[in-house]
């Protein structure tokens, strides 16, 4: 039997090496579909040189630097790739930076980061893969990253 692949797209954002079974969490992050109507495709657990991967296409969108920024805490190996007239027109490897700075609120309710101070979230990276995160004000680590993305 021929093998099933997801089509090529004309002009979009192709976010490949995504952890596999992390599509849902990207697809969160992107806000689909509740901000956008582009057609977007979604491949989970596909074989590939090192084990599985998911894979999301979006069509007709490309991506602003604070989506990549989240999308790298939830799929640390994921590539970003620009796609114009059918060509990969750009590839980038998403960095996890040293610091996490307003994009992840702090699960300890008591947090200066979460009082009524005018005090952005901030936290240190202390594994890369996979990703842990530590609060830089009461070093709390939150457990699931993806549900306390802001
Ligand atoms: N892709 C696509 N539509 C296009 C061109 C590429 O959907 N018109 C997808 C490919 O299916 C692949 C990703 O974009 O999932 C990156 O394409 P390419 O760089 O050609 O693939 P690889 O060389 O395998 O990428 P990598 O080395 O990053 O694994
Ligand atoms: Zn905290």
């Amino acid at each position: 039997m021929k093998e099933l692949k997801i089509q090529p797209i004309k002009d979009g954002t192709v976010i490949d090496h995504i952890t596999a079974g992390n599509a849902v969490k990207v697809l969160h992050i992107l806000e689909i579909p509740k901000t956008s109507s582009s057609i977007v495709s979604v491949a989970m657990n596909v074989k590939s040189r090192l084990g599985k991967k998911d894979i999301v296409k979006v069509e007709n969108r490309e991506l602003d630097t604070n989506e990549v920024d989240k999308i790298a805490l939830i799929a640390p190996k994921a590539t970003i790739n620009i796609i114009r007239e059918y060509e990969v027109a750009e590839k980038h490897r998403v960095k996890l930076p040293d610091e996490i700075i307003g994009i992840v609120r702090c699960s300890n309710p008591t947090c200066v980061s979460n009082s009524s101070e005018p005090v952005k979230s901030r936290f240190k990276v202390i594994s890369k893969d996979p990703t842990r995160i530590k609060c830089y004000y009461c070093e709390r680590e939150p457990e699931d990253i993806a549900e306390r993305i802001i």
